[in-house]
């Protein structure tokens, strides 16, 4: 009985655990609106033009979304998304620098 009574705190513990963490991440996401990602290099080219480009449709993505793998695939997919849409596109070497810039930051 009293290791079920231990079992069953140790339980609630864990669960309050994972609630108070999930509570904040989903504020964090309500709140993406009105949170500015925090940038790397905030004074570079290459953030000026991911913050130029990036931002037409949605919020500036955080950079630790993607590994330095799927950053590349992920703005050629950003670029078609532009294309289709009319809005504007960077050139050639403004695409390599933002791409460059988000696999730098990357996630680990
Ligand atoms: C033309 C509008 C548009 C622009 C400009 C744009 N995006 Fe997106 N983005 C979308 C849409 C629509 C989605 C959701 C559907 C999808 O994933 O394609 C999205 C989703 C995303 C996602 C979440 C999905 C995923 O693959 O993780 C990331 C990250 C992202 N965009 C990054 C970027 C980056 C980086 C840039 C700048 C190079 C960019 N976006 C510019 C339209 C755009």
């Amino acid at each position: 009985m009293r290791y079920l009574a231990i079992a069953a705190a140790v339980m609630a513990i864990l669960a309050g655990v994972i609630f108070s963490t999930a509570g904040k991440k989903m504020m964090q996401a309500g709140d993406g609106a009105a949170t500015e990602v925090v940038l790397p290099e905030p004074n570079s080219a290459a953030t000026g033009l991911f913050k130029q480009y990036c931002s037409q449709c949605h919020g500036l993505p955080a950079l630790d979304t993607h590994t330095a793998e799927d950053w590349p695939r992920a703005v050629e997919r950003m670029v078609t998304n532009m294309a289709s849409s009319g809005k504007q596109m960077p050139d050639a070497n403004e695409r390599r620098a933002i791409t460059m810039y988000l696999v730098k930051h990357a996630k680990q």
